[in-house]
C-alpha cells in the first residue's frame, strides 16, 4: 500500500499486450537502463565473460542501455570482455565523497573514471543499513558528477512504512538532498526496501504511481528506474510503465542468461 495521500495517476494496472500497445510510442522514444548490481558476487572470469556475452546481446536492441556494476575489483576484467566503444557501460556499487586522502579501504569517483566507468551506485539500502545517511548520499553523487559520472541514487522505504502509507513522504524527504544537484547528470533507482532479493514487488499501478511522484519533486525530465525482484518474466510490464526508465537488477542479473533473456523481454517489447 502506497497510501491515500495522493490519487494513483495511472490508468495502466494491467500491463499486457493490449495495454502494451497504448504506450508503445511513448516506450520507443525514451531511452531503458539495464543496470546489473552484482553486489559482492562473482569472479573476474565472469566478469569478463559476462561482459563479452552480454555487450553482444545488447547490440541488437540498440535502444538499451546497459550499465554492469561489478565488485571494484573486477571492473579492469570486465573491460578486458569488452571491445574498444563498446555498447555495455561499466558501473561501480559505490564511491567516497572525497577524491583522494587518507580512507582506507575507499575508493573515489575519480579513481573510478579513470578505470573506465561511466556510472556508479550510491544510496543502496544495504549501504544506508550501515550507516550511510541523506548527506552522506547526497555528497557521493556531487562528487560522482564532479568525476564526470552519472550517479544512481538509490531510494526506497521499508516494508512497515509501505504499510503505513508513508512511501512518498520517506521518499520526498529522501530525495531532498537529490534536489539540490545541479544539471540532469543523474538517475535515482527508486527500490523499495522490501522488494530487494525478496521476489516481491509492489502492483504496477503503485511503482508507476511513485515514479510519477519522484518526477514530479525532481521535475519530469529525470530518468527513474525502478528495482527490486526484477527478473525475466517482470522486466517487460515493469519498463513499459510510462515513467519507468529502466531497472536495477541484482539477483537475476549474476547469469549471463537471465541478463540476456531480460534484454530480449525488454527490446521486444521496445521494438528493438
Ligand atoms: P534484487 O536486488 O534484484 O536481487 O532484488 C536489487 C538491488 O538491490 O539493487
Amino acid at each position: 500500500m502506497i497510501g491515500q495521500m495522493y490519487t494513483p495517476l495511472c490508468v495502466c494496472q494491467r500491463v499486457d499486450a493490449d495495454c502494451y500497445d497504448w504506450h508503445s510510442s511513448t516506450m520507443s522514444n525514451r531511452p531503458i537502463y539495464l543496470v546489473a548490481n552484482w553486489k559482492m558476487n562473482g569472479t573476474a572470469a565472469r566478469a569478463r565473460d559476462w561482459a563479452f556475452a552480454v555487450n553482444e546481446a545488447l547490440s541488437t536492441h540498440p535502444t538499451l542501455t546497459g550499465v554492469l556494476c561489478p565488485p571494484a575489483l573486477y571492473i579492469s576484467d570486465a573491460k578486458l570482455g569488452l571491445p574498444h566503444n563498446a555498447g555495455l557501460k561499466l558501473g561501480a556499487q559505490n564511491c567516497h565523497e572525497a577524491s583522494n586522502g587518507a580512507f582506507t579501504g575507499e575508493i573515489s569517483a575519480p579513481m573510478l573514471a579513470d578505470m573506465g566507468c561511466t556510472y556508479v551506485i550510491v544510496g543502496h539500502s544495504e549501504c544506508r543499513a550501515m550507516g550511510e545517511t541523506d548527506a552522506q548520499v547526497e555528497a557521493k553523487a556531487r562528487a560522482a558528477i564532479e568525476a564526470g559520472l552519472t550517479p544512481i541514487i538509490c531510494i526506497g522505504e521499508s516494508r512497515e512504512a509501505y504499510e503505513k502509507g508513508e512511501t512518498l513522504a520517506v521518499l520526498s524527504a529522501q530525495l531532498q538532498g537529490v534536489a539540490k544537484l545541479p544539471g540532469a547528470a543523474y538517475l535515482v533507482a527508486y527500490e523499495p526496501i522490501w522488494a530487494i532479493g525478496s521476489s516481491k514487488t509492489p502492483e504496477l499501478d503503485e511503482i508507476q504511481t511513485v515514479h510519477r511522484h519522484i518526477k514530479s519533486v525532481l521535475g519530469s525530465a529525470r530518468g527513474v528506474l525502478y528495482g527490486g525482484s526484477v527478473k525475466a518474466g517482470n522486466i517487460g510490464k515493469i519498463v513499459s510503465l510510462p515513467d519507468v526508465s529502466g531497472a536495477l537488477i541484482g539477483g537475476a542479473s549474476l547469469e549471463i542468461e537471465s541478463m540476456c533473456a531480460m534484454i530480449s523481454e525488454t527490446g521486444a517489447l521496445r521494438g528493438k
